[in-house]
C-alpha cells in the first residue's frame, strides 16, 4: 500500500493521503510510515475508523511495546479496564461530562502544559497516536512544538553547554505547579525519570530538546538555576515558529514523536461540551537501554 505525505508547517508535520490503518500490516507501508515519523515527526491520518483493539493493535504494528504506567493510573483504574488506552475525554465512568470539581478533570487540567507523554517514566514514550471520537463544536485543538527546529535554533555556546546534562521528569511535579495535591502513595507511584535533555534521534541523526512541564529540575545543578534554565527552554522551544496547531476532525488519528515535539491542549468550555480522544503510546525502549549504558 502506498503512502503518500503532504507538509502541514514548515519546520515539521505532515497529511498522510487517505489510507485506513486498520488494513496496515505490510512491512513496507509500515516502514514508510516509521519513515514520515522520522522526517516529520508528526503525521495525521483523516478518517480512520478504529475500535479501541483495532488502535492498540496498529500501535503495537506500527511501534512495539505499549506505555501502561500512565499518570492517572496511580490515581484511577482505566474505565476500559485496560491502562494502555488513556482516556483522554471530560467524561466520567458513566460517560457524563465531568463536573468542574472532578479530581480526574483537574489532573487532566495539567495537559494544558507544554509536555510530552511519558518522560517521568523509565522507559519513556516515543510515539504518541491520540483518535479523535467526539469534538466539541467550539474548537478544542491541540498545539504541537518542533523540539528538533527548537534545538538547532539554539546559539553554538548554549548547545555546547547543555551537551550532557540530565534532567528529572515528574508527573506530580507539573501538577503540583498547578496546585493539584497528590497522597503520599500517589507521590509513591509518581516518583519520576531522568533523561538526557538533549535527545539524539537515532534514525534521522536529529538531536531534539528533551523538556517539558514534567521537568523538575537539573540533576547535578541548584534547584532554581535549574528550573530557571528549563523554563528558559520552553519558551524559547515554544514560540510561534515552532508551533503547529491541529484542530481537530472526528476519526484524525494523530502520531506525534514525543521525543521530537512537545504539545499541550488548549481549553474549551469542557464543563458544557463532551471531548472525547483515546491515546495510545508506545516505550522507547532503546533510549532507556542507551541512558543506563552511560
Ligand atoms: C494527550 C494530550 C492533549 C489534548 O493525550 O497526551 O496531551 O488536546 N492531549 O487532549
Ligand atoms: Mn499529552
Amino acid at each position: 500500500m502506498a503512502v503518500t505525505f503532504r507538509k502541514l508547517h514548515p519546520h515539521f508535520g505532515a497529511e498522510a493521503a487517505p489510507i485506513d490503518l486498520r488494513r496496515v500490516h505490510d512491512p513496507e507501508t509500515l516502514a514508510a510510515i516509521r519513515a514520515g515519523m522520522d522526517d516529520h515527526a508528526l503525521l495525521v491520518f483523516r478518517d480512520q475508523r478504529f475500535s479501541d483493539e483495532e488502535h492498540l493493535d496498529f500501535a503495537r504494528r506500527l511501534d512495539g511495546e505499549l506505555h501502561t504506567k500512565t499518570g492517572i493510573s496511580a490515581l484511577k483504574k482505566s474505565r476500559f479496564g485496560n491502562e494502555a488506552l488513556a482516556d483522554v475525554s471530560n467524561l466520567t465512568d458513566g460517560g457524563q461530562i465531568q463536573p468542574a470539581d472532578d479530581r480526574r478533570r483537574m489532573y487532566g487540567l495539567g495537559n494544558r502544559l507544554w509536555h510530552t507523554d511519558a518522560s517521568f517514566q523509565d522507559p519513556p514514550g516515543r510515539y504518541s497516536m491520540l483518535f479523535a471520537r467526539v469534538i466539541p463544536p467550539v474548537g478544542a485543538d491541540t498545539e504541537y512544538a518542533d523540539m528538533r527546529a527548537a534545538y538547532d535554533a539554539l546559539s553554538p555556546e548554549l548547545k555546547v553547554r547543555l551537551e550532557g546534562l540530565r534532567v528529572h521528569h515528574s508527573i506530580a511535579h507539573s501538577r503540583e505547579i498547578l496546585g493539584f495535591a497528590f497522597s503520599q502513595k500517589e507521590q509513591e507511584i509518581l516518583k519520576g525519570a531522568v533523561h538526557p535533555l538533549i535527545r539524539s534521534l537515532p534514525r534521522s541523526g536529529r538531536k531534539s530538546l528533551y523538556i517539558a512541564a514534567h521537568a523538575s529540575r537539573i540533576i547535578d545543578w541548584p534547584l532554581p538555576e535549574g528550573r530557571l534554565l528549563l523554563l528558559e527552554l520552553i519558551e524559547h522551544a515554544t514560540r510561534p515558529e515552532f508551533v503547529y496547531r491541529h484542530q481537530w476532525r472526528v476519526g484524525d488519528l494523530v502520531i506525534y514523536d514525543n521525543r521530537a515535539t512537545m504539545h499541550r491542549a488548549r481549553p474549551f468550555e469542557d464543563t458544557k461540551y463532551p471531548r472525547e480522544l483515546r491515546r495510545v503510546t508506545t516505550l522507547d525502549i532503546q533510549a532507556s537501554a542507551a541512558t543506563h549504558q552511560a
